[in-house]
């Protein structure tokens, strides 16, 4: 999710936000605007594109003069990139602005509330309910009005806020997204990151979930959610703007490697009310969704890898026939479709060529498609009939991570749905699926805690020229991610392989010291990979196992152990992927390579 920026003090405010917000490209992002207080009224622009486009309508923030504003550059959420949908946000009588970082995930609710009231809404985001709120609540005084609003909004947020009638105030408040304020001499800030105030100042508050702020130009309040005012302390920035834009991380890679329980929690959580599973952008009746005969999950690279898990979980939770194909092969095979066959298409980028070239493929056949899709408005996105979002926001690094656990999440969420909707699931079932569901997020950041571990053992391994990533089932769908991610960044030749393959030839290239990582994640599976981990090791290799916590079992057959906490068994590859994802981080660190940038590579393959 992008980035805000605010500045209230004596300098003109424009200039100042449009570099803030330049500081703040690297988060990834699809349009921009900037509102400042112009004497007597609040005076905006906004525009789709890069923030030059920006620069140049306002002609470097020139055409706003004002000493007081906020700005935005939007990574759409809900709502494709257009002037319209981006912010700031206003109510009618643009009395109130409002930018914002994140997903107001009751929104659809307080819209139809509002629209009942005659509350009119210019755009499709989520976000231009919170405008409208402010408007319905504000009473004159902004700090009762905010918290009023903040107790009828669900979701995450960092905003930023004008009140035409408080010119010499502007107000911040954050759950979830992060936000920080700035204090310098010219003025005070407000960014949803560092970089963008490092230019005026080292000195900045980090704010807390659901702290609000009040900023004039030379003082700064700070309330907690029932008004009381709080003291916080500041901190001086050591960082330098590279560093910073990382948010201290070493790598975009690292980041988003830390980032997954939050990215997983933000696709999740929208789409889990009351024990209940709502995937209202699927746009399929119950009935539509019994009439299913069969499914194709279509994609390429890591997207595919989720795919070839989504199978075992569809196939064994809906029992709907599912075939995963690589969109480079199934574009040109002229498939063969039955009635009641739904393609699914899953990209990050939504703009992978052979991936779009696939969904032309499936919907010239007259066949029902949805994709699920990480930015709002690509390609895929639009053309897919239907489209459920991965809210991972802006995925930097050209090896994917956040992104493929979202990818995976969407996917169970669908196959659960799909297998309860036509009664192969029941309630007990289903709600000991979605409990397990709610945990991965924590456990997730449990096993982010082993990165020094997996650091230590990745540094035997920088000189090695082979490793073989081997599972079954589910563990061999873990198995070409984790291989994946290992030779993308490191330049290692790895192979994925299922497990019980092995030995009708590749085992020929086992010799002494050769590293295979072991995926033993399914029980039912555990004696047959562990015979095949015992094959390959009176060969000379040298183990690497991960598995299921007091597998202990497996201690005999590996030389090395990653446990994961205790999960699903269909939800195993979401967890087993952290440690792969960190194994070939640091494996690529140790090499000196530039992790976010390998070479050939590109974070969205547009050509075929
Ligand atoms: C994964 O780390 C790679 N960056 C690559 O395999 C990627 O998953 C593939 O190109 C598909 O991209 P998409 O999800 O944007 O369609
Ligand atoms: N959910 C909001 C939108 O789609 C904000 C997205 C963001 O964080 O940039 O406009």
């Amino acid at each position: 999710m992008c980035g805000i920026v605010g500045y209230i003090g004596s300098e003109q405010a424009a200039p100042i936000l449009l570099d803030g917000l330049s500081k703040l490209e690297y988060r990834g992002y699809d349009s921009a605007g900037i509102a400042v207080f112009n004497g007597s009224e609040i005076d905006m622009v906004k525009s789709t594109g890069k923030l030059k486009v920006l620069e140049e309508l306002t002609k470097g923030g020139a055409t706003l003069p004002g000493f007081s504003g906020i700005g935005h550059t939007r990574w759409a959420t809900h709502g494709s990139p257009t002037d319209t949908n981006a912010h700031p946000h206003y109510n009618k009588d643009c009395s109130i602005a409002v930018v914002h970082n994140g997903i107001i995930e009751n929104y659809l609710k307080l819209r139809r509330k509002l629209e009942k009231k005659g509350y009119q809404f210019v755009s499709e985001t989520d976000t231009e309910v919170l405008a409208h709120l402010l408007d319905y609540y504000y009473n004159g005084n902004p700090l009762d009005t905010i918290t009023k609003v903040l107790y009828r909004v669900e979701g995450s947020y960092a905003l930023g806020i004008l009140f035409k009638e408080h010119p010499e105030e502007i107000y911040a408040v954050r759950k979830d997204s992060p936000l920080i304020v700035g204090q310098g001499k010219e003025g005070n800030f407000i960014a949803s990151d560092v970089p963008a105030v490092l230019k005026y100042t080292r000195n900045v508050y980090f704010i807390e979930n659901q702290e609000i702020v009040r900023l004039t130009k030379d003082s700064l309040n700070f309330y907690n959610i029932d008004e009381e005012e709080i003291q916080k302390e500041s901190t001086e920035i050591e960082w330098d703007i590279s560093a910073a834009e990382k948010a201290g991380y070493e790598y975009f890679m690292l980041k988003e490697i830390y980032e997954q329980p939050q990215a997983v929690t933000d696709t999740l959580r929208p789409r889990l009310k009351e024990n209940e599973i709502l995937i209202e952008e699927l746009g399929m009746t119950e009935e539509e969704i019994r009439e299913i005969s069969k499914i194709y999950i279509v994609a390429c690279g890591s997207a595919y890898h989720t795919g070839v898990t989504a199978k075992y979980v569809f196939e064994g939770l809906a029992r709907i026939p599912v075939e995963v194909d690589l969109a480079s092969e199934f574009r040109y095979r002229n498939p063969i479709f039955q009635p009641g066959t739904l393609v699914i298409v899953v990209s990050q980028s939504g703009e992978t060529a052979d991936s779009l070239a696939a969904l032309r493929e499936a919907k010239n056949c007259g066949v029902r498609t949805l994709g699920i899709v990480n930015v709002v408005g690509s390609s895929i996105a639009r053309e897919a009939d239907n489209v459920m979002y991965t809210w991972a926001g802006p995925e930097i690094a050209v090896a994917t991570t956040k992104a493929y656990s979202t990818q995976l999440v969407a996917e169970y969420l669908l196959a659960i749905h799909f297998a309860k909707v036509r009664n192969q699931i029941d309630e007990q079932q289903f709600q000991s699926l979605l409990n397990d569901l709610k945990k991965l997020p924590d456990q997730i950041e449990l096993l982010l805690g082993s990165k020094e571990k997996l650091q230590h053992f990745a540094n035997r391994y920088l000189a090695t020229e082979h490793v073989f990533f081997i599972g079954r089932g589910i563990d061999y769908a873990i198995s070409l991610e984790g291989s994946l991610k290992l030779k993308e960044i490191s330049y290692i030749h790895s192979e994925a392989y299922a497990a019980g393959e092995l030995k009708h030839g590749t085992i020929s290239l086992i010799e002494q010291d050769t590293l295979v990582v072991a995926l033993v994640t399914q029980k039912s599976l555990y004696k047959k990979t562990l015979s095949n981990m015992q094959e390959v090791r009176t060969r000379g290799a040298f183990v690497m196992a991960v598995t299921n916590a007091g597998n202990k079992e497996v201690e005999k057959s590996a030389d090395y152990v990653v446990y994961l906490p205790e999960t699903n068994p269909y939800f195993t590859n979401s967890l087993a992927v952290i440690p792969l994802q960190l194994f070939g981080y640091y494996v690529s660190l140790g090499r000196g390579l530039d992790v976010d940038k390998p070479r050939n590579l590109a974070k969205s393959v547009t050509v075929e």
